[in-house]
């Protein structure tokens, strides 16, 4: 017996020519792909590779016609694996998901058992899905600093993009955490809501964009979450203090940038690289369970917008222009 019904809906991105067509369509189990365990999506949400899935030259969707949507939480509705019940809750969430397999925009989905996350005590599924993707990358990007030898007495750390999904949680967790977090952001409207976060201060986007004929300035921060890249990465290498560290995960701000070795080879900093995608379930899991204690972010479940399929589309393109202000939900079934 199958718990699926015959039909159910999905936010479906197909391309055409040289155009993404985006849109809710009805699809049946056989459209979903194999897996041990199938899920009744309660909560998605919309991160910035979504917005890259569903237009032309985005680079991140491998396969059309293609569900979107690079994690969920939901109810397990079928398994074949003894370790995961019907009626468990869970996250899915990296490897190939909405990537090159449907992702999390849609009623119903299945996916292989070793890609299941238990949803921890403490979060519910929409908790899940406030943090989701960019909020595991910045719980990610801190477990990075800190195994490194990061701790609040080090001194300030910048997060940059803090108004984004990465960089707003980050920004929550170190609050929370007892750092003296302080922001960069390219919206001066959003200055007074990071200082209400918890922001020590604000560096302003112009700032650590500047090009600089300096290879080392001033020791200013004992590390940095960057979700930005390109031009603003230069700038935090020179600028942290000895033995500091750059957690890079992001590209909104650009790809490639020019720097020296001199930050390495004179002050030993480093550049730790972020993949939330490729993790292993274990480590993957570990740092979901601390997301929802220790590496809570501050203020979950603020700066949330809430959508449905249906109203996806401006969330995707609003995400690719930079408009981000914390993170965006797919109501699914929750
Ligand atoms: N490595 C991984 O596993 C992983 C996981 C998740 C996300 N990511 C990457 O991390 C990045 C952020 O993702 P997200 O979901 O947080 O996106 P987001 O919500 O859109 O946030 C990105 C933020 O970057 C800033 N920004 C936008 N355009 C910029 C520009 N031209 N120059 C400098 N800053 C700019 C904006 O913040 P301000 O206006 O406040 O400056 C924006 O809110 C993306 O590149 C995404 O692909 C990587």
């Amino acid at each position: 017996m199958t718990a699926l019904p015959a039909r159910f809906r999905a936010f479906v991105a197909e391309k055409s020519d040289d155009r993404v067509e985006r849109a809710v369509r009805e699809l049946g189990p056989d459209d979903l792909p194999p897996g041990e365990v199938t899920i009744r999506t309660a909560w998605s949400s919309v991160n910035y590779k979504d917005g890259l899935a569903t237009i032309p030259n985005g680079k991140v969707a491998r396969i059309s016609p293609l569900i979107p949507g690079i994690d969920l939480a939901g109810t397990v509705v079928t398994s074949d694996d003894p370790t995961i019940a019907v009626g468990d809750e869970v996250i899915a969430h990296g490897y190939d998901l909405g990537v090159a397999r449907h992702g999390g925009f849609t009623e119903y989905e299945r996916v292989p058992a070793g890609w299941v996350v238990p949803l921890p005590v403490g979060l519910s599924a929409r908790d899940a899905m406030a943090i989701g993707t960019a909020g595991f990358t910045a719980g990610m990007s801190v477990v990075a600093l800190e195994a490194r030898g990061l701790t609040p007495d080090r001194g300030p750390v910048l997060v940059t993009g803090a108004t984004g999904g990465v960089g707003r949680t980050a920004l929550a967790i170190l609050v929370e955490r007892g750092y003296e977090a302080w922001a960069s952001t390219g919206k001066a409207e959003a200055h007074d809501e990071l200082l209400a976060l918890g922001a020590a201060g604000i560096v302003s986007r112009g700032e650590v964009t500047a090009e600089s004929t300096r290879p080392l300035e001033s020791e200013r921060w004992a590390a940095a979450v960057d979700s930005v890249g390109g031009a603003t990465m230069p700038y935090l290498l020179r600028t942290l203090r000895y033995g500091g560290a750059v957690a890079a995960s992001g590209n909104t701000g650009g790809v490639p940038f020019a720097t020296t070795v001199l930050p390495f080879i004179l002050r030993g900093v480093a550049l730790l690289g972020i993949d939330s995608v490729g993790v292993q379930i274990a480590e993957r899991r570990r740092i979901w369970d601390r997301l929802a204690r220790d590496l809570r972010p501050r203020a979950l479940g603020d700066a949330i917008t809430e959508v449905t399929l249906d109203g996806l589309e401006p969330a995707l393109d609003g995400i690719l222009a930079g408009r981000a202000r914390g993170r965006w939900v797919v109501r699914i079934g929750g």
